[in-house]
């Protein structure tokens, strides 16, 4: 939701803040702008519509030379994806510069009050309203601009991560988060911040996450500097980062989806390192050692989350009522903050995100905790906020997720869900000890029949040239297969823009059925688990009204085999783990239709990969 970057130091400024951008560009890539402070004291804007990649072209031949820079990729929320609106804005004097990822919630109270006081405006943004206050604010004290930012924020409602640079001070970038991510890079004798730490991985390790309110003061040859919106000195806490430059290249594949689908088998791998232990006896999360009171007195799991990490939020309800015997109640984040909920300290709240920075899902954690609810965290980015904000929590360790379409978070979020339903199963008595070892070994396996699925890649591809051009999609599954369902469906929708349904298979009599003809294709998740007769009687509803059907099932299945259109066989896994085998075909499906479709898969229109808006 926005990228910003900044750097300050004797590199090709120009250079690092492109090569930023075009990181951070799955968060956002409706527009792109960049701000440079030039030796001959000149302040430098350029901005384009569209992608890096057009900034870039905009860019040619224009005065790039620079001590310090800011830029920006957007994902519009006040005013189109215009030239005018992109960012960095100025003041209208020219003297200050800013980029912004967020929401200023009061920017039409604080814009009426600025145009009282003589400002004009350019832009439909929020951001030019801060650019402006922050200058007004300046000139009217007659003070630094450090301070001016701060005071500006104090009067500002809303989420906001912020940079800012100042032509008749072009030796510092000052910058400022609240809900909205920022890190910035320590490096010698330069610094960089960004949205996250993609931008600079290859130049330091050394990264400080700044908190919420904080502001930090970015100077070249002095010491990092945090103030606090009271104006008090805080704390710098230096963190090594986990990443590697490689994780962050496509490694031979044509996009990062596809990467990243392949990838899974050392995914999983490195999210149940350490986890399933005694030669895949045991299952250990340290997240429910820590806090077995908690678990162990819990009389109700409510999970929340958005999208992607919803659905697995949905698999970990039958997860944990299978296994623990824990009534669980799974919420949209953007609902359940509005839902009036009721939350006591006999609660657990799971929230799940891959970024661990969408907004609603941060909010919901403070409701939560505002209520005495006891927060488990289930994130990827390390240091992001869902972490910071939990009482504990465990990291789905997957890596970079850079594709938009979330994939291997989701079977990463998937896996932590089960070995924490298990842990709780066992510490609550509802698992035997049996049950354990005998999911642990298979766990232990998953990797490798990962990669076997991952064989059938040729196979979906060719399938995906027969069903590129259909204008509907059904997805249905029971049990622990309509989750998955929901997210074949999604995933689809997101990167092929075909519009596509998922629905709990037996649903489908009360109304999707009437849907079904022959130019409506249903994916039909069907692994031989205690519903599969049931399934088979709805693959026979379907081809009873002449629709094809697409069939996942295991390995060895004549039943559907026969009356399916097409079958896609996985090895067979205990019924508890089949969504992280199924989900993989899926995957693949909706990434070769987008494909055959000429879409960019790891850029859909109108999204963003991480979304700190309301
Ligand atoms: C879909 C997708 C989104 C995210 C959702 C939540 O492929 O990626 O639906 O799952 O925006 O994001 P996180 O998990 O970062 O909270």
């Amino acid at each position: 939701m926005c990228g910003i970057v900044g750097y300050i130091g004797d590199g090709n400024v120009y250079d690092i803040l492109i090569k930023g951008l075009h990181r951070l560009e799955y968060r956002g890539y409706d527009s792109a702008g960049i701000a440079l402070c030039a030796p001959d004291g000149s302040l430098n804007i350029y901005k384009s519509c569209g992608k890096v990649s057009n900034l870039e072209q905009h860019c040619k031949g224009k005065k790039l030379d620079a001590k310090v820079g800011i830029a920006h990729t957007r994902w519009a929320t006040h005013g189109e994806p215009t030239d005018n609106n992109a960012h960095p804005h100025y003041s209208e004097d020219g003297n200050i510069a800013l980029v912004h990822n967020g929401t200023i919630e009061n920017y039409k109270v604080l814009k009426d009050a600025l145009i009282e006081h003589g400002c004009t405006f350019h832009s439909e943004t929020d951001t030019e309203v801060l650019v402006e206050l922050i200058e007004y604010i300046r000139l009217k004290n007659n003070c630094s601009l450090v301070d001016a930012v701060r005071q500006a924020l104090n009067e500002v409602v809303g989420a906001y991560a912020i940079a800012v640079i100042e032509k008749s001070n072009p030796d510092q970038i000052i910058a400022a988060r609240k809900s909205s991510p920022l890190v910035i890079g320590i490096g010698k004798d330069e610094f960089f911040l960004a949205s996250d730490a993609t931008p600079f991985v290859e130049y330091t390790q050394n990264v400080v996450y700044l908190k919420d309110e904080e502001i930090a003061v970015i100077k070249k040859g002095e010491p990092l500097k945090l103030l606090n919106l009271e104006n008090e000195e805080a704390d710098v806490n230096i963190t090594e980062l986990q990443m590697s430059i490689s994780q962050l290249e496509k490694g031979g594949f044509p996009h990062f989806m596809l990467k990243e689908i392949f990838e899974q088998p050392d995914t999983l791998r490195d999210c149940i390192r350490g986890r399933v232990i005694d030669g895949g006896k045991r299952v250990c999360l340290t997240g429910v050692l820590d806090n077995k009171e908690k678990f162990l007195n819990a009389k109700r799991i409510v999970i929340v989350a958005c999208g992607t990490s919803w659905h697995a939020a949905l698999l970990g309800k039958y997860l944990l009522q299978d296994m623990a015997r824990i009534p669980v109640e799974v919420e949209y984040a953007s609902e359940f903050r509005y839902s009036n909920p009721v939350l006591d300290d006999r609660d657990i709240v799971i929230a799940i995100s891959q970024s661990g920075e969408t907004a609603d899902t941060l909010a919901a954690i403070q409701i939560a905790k505002e209520m005495g609810a006891f927060v488990y965290g289930i994130s990827n980015v390390v240091g992001s906020s869902i972490p910071r904000e939990t009482h504990s929590g465990t990291y789905i360790h997957v890596g970079p997720e850079i594709g938009v379409a979330s994939t291997k978070a989701f079977t990463g979020q998937v896996m932590v869900l089960t070995l924490l339903a298990i842990a709780v199963g066992r510490l609550r008595g509802n698992l035997s000890e049996e049950e354990e070892e005998r999911l642990g070994g298979y766990i232990s396996r998953i990797p490798e029949l990962v990669e076997d699925v991952l064989k059938l890649n040729d196979k979906i591809k060719h399938l995906s040239l027969i069903y590129t051009y259909a204008r509907n999609f059904l997805y249905l599954g029971r049990g622990y297969s309509y989750p998955v369902a929901l997210e074949g469906a999604l995933k689809l929708k997101e990167i092929s823009y075909i519009h596509a349904e998922g629905y709990p298979a037996a649903e489908m009599k009360h109304g999707p059925i009437a849907l079904i003809d022959a130019e409506m294709p249903s994916v039909i998740i069907a692994p031989n688990d205690h519903l599969y007769e049931k399934i088979v009687n709805n693959v026979q509803q379907v081809k009873a009204r002449q629709g094809s059907v697409i069939a996942i099932v295991t390995r060895g299945d004549t039943e559907i085999a026969n009356i399916a259109d097409h079958v896609l066989d996985i090895p067979e896994v205990p019924e508890c783990l089949t969504p992280i085998i199924t989900s993989v075909p899926l995957q693949l499906l909706s990434y070769y239709i987008a494909i055959n479709k000429g879409k960019n898969v790891d850029m859909p229109r109108n999204l963003a990969k991480s979304v700190t808006v309301e």
